[in-house]
């Protein structure tokens, strides 16, 4: 049941509702998308080796530094900043927060809508025609290269966020993920098991989990650092929003590392599913973000009840696409709604609205139309390059003044009250704070000056 706090502006029900709801936006096309295909394109188990690192030592002390300030201010990123510092020009972190989730909504939703056009060719026969990498390759790039179908899917996609996110809080989003996220991990671990078991399934372990050093570089770093922000939903606010929801007397730092630890497992669970079955195939892991899209048909295909499985799994994906879509629009809806006074319902469908115009050259970027292609105005493809752009960069930048925001502006002693409060001390709290304060800082700014300097932008 909805409890609503003294502000109006609704509660998790308790600790599980918040989880449930936690995990649902860090877990999504972040793991079942993009981990692949970066962990691919990186060279494999080096990439995942410094994912993991960096899930570790930066994301870890994040999520908890983003969700000790949402829990004491309950408010959005830019109304924390106002609360806690007043008349200072730190709200503007809260603000490229809040614009940085758009800009990943606006490409986000097309690859989430890519999984629906998927859905539906699992439940309608289309995929088939998959028969061999080859086959695979071309229906996907029919599929998405299609401008009418691109924008279609992406629209629905983005009407189906809206709906969610205009119920509210308990109302909504949390109703939401509660069924669905149990059901994903459920058929994760049967897809992946199915997958290790298929010949060639040996090689693709070795090659996602025996890092090769000879392959690391700086954008490859960067990558898995970029990954690994993306994936716990951090260096935006959005684990801000989520705390300030999150009721006071229950353990908040427990909560925060069961999200981060679930996220991770997921993210492995999908590497699990994709190389090993990448190997059977034989496709190159570094396909780019047409991967996992590539990859799975024809596994559905050259198995025993591939077609049900095939149904299941886009099922799945465009779930764990829509609880995290849900996470991002409600970032940006929340701040016109605190800050501005919009109506949930207003603010939902209009900044709904404003994202899908912003997603239509992501949208066409895939054959649609060739200038926005790669090699077309730019090196990378639209997509792409706001797949780099807002989810490497900006959340690499945002991270750094969240960390030093935490450590050296709010304070260690404060954040660590909200963290704690409800009397749950937080073990390793010394620990945590030479993190926020130095160790994630100084080490996100190294790989971003060496990326600058090395001009090796990914
Ligand atoms: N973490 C989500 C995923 O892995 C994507 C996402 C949702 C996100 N909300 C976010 C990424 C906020 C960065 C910031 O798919």
């Amino acid at each position: 049941m909805a409890t609503v706090s003294s502000t109006d502006r609704g509660q998790w029900s308790g600790r599980l509702g918040f989880i449930m709801a936690a995990a649902g936006s860090a877990i999504g096309l972040g793991n079942i998308w993009r981990f692949p295909y970066s962990a691919g394109e990186g060279g494999g188990g080096v990439f995942v080796l410094i994912y993991l690192a960096f899930v570790i030592l930066i994301g870890v002390p994040l999520i908890l530094a983003e969700l000790a300030i949402g829990r004491k201010t309950e408010r959005n990123p830019v109304g924390s900043f106002k609360a806690l510092v007043p008349n200072t020009w730190w709200p503007v972190v809260g603000g490229l927060g809040v614009l940085t989730g758009f800009g990943i909504l606006a490409f986000y939703s097309v690859v989430a809508g890519w999984t629906l056009g998927y859905l539906f060719k699992a439940l309608t026969g289309g995929l088939a025609a998959a028969v061999d990498a080859e086959q695979s390759g071309l229906l996907f790039g029919e599929l998405v290269g299609d401008p009418l179908w691109a924008l279609l899917l992406t629209g629905v996609f983005l009407v189906l966020t809206v709906l969610i996110v205009r119920g509210g809080v308990s109302g909504g989003i949390e109703r939401a993920t509660k069924i669905m996220m149990p059901l994903l991990l459920l058929i994760l671990i049967i897809l992946a098991v199915r997958s290790i078991t298929l010949p060639g399934g040996g090689e693709g372990l070795a090659y996602l989990f025996k890092p090769d050093f000879s392959k690391v570089n700086f954008g490859v770093v960067m990558g898995a650092l970029g990954q690994a922000l993306f994936s716990l939903s951090l260096g935006m606010g959005a684990m801000i929003t989520y705390g300030s929801y999150f009721p006071k007397q229950e353990n908040l730092w427990s909560s925060g590392a069961t999200v981060a630890f679930f996220d991770t497992l997921i993210a492995i669970l999908a590497g699990l599913i994709i190389f090993p079955a990448l190997f059977f195939a034989k496709i190159d892991p570094s396909s780019g973000p047409g991967l996992v899209f590539v990859v799975l048909p024809t596994i559905f295909n050259s198995m025993p009840a591939g077609a049900f499985f095939g149904v299941a799994f886009y099922f799945l994906l465009a779930i764990a696409a829509l609880t995290s879509t849900i996470s991002l629009l409600e970032v940006v809806v929340c701040y016109f709604v605190d800050e501005r006074g919009w109506s949930r319902e207003k603010a939902s469908w209009l900044l709904g609205g404003a994202c899908f115009a912003l997603a239509i050259p992501s949208a066409l970027s895939q054959g649609a139309v060739g200038f926005l292609g790669a090699n077309g105005m730019f090196t990378w493809d639209f997509l792409t390059l706001n797949n780099n752009i807002w989810g490497n960069y900006s959340l690499s930048i945002g991270a750094i003044l969240i960390c030093v925001f935490v450590g050296w502006k709010w304070g260690i002693k404060p954040a660590l009250a909200s963290l704690e409060e409800g009397g749950f001390s937080l073990p390793g709290a010394g620990l945590w704070a030479i993190l926020i304060r130095v160790i994630c800082p100084v080490a996100i700014l190294i790989v971003l000056l060496f990326i600058i300097i090395t001009g090796s932008y990914f």
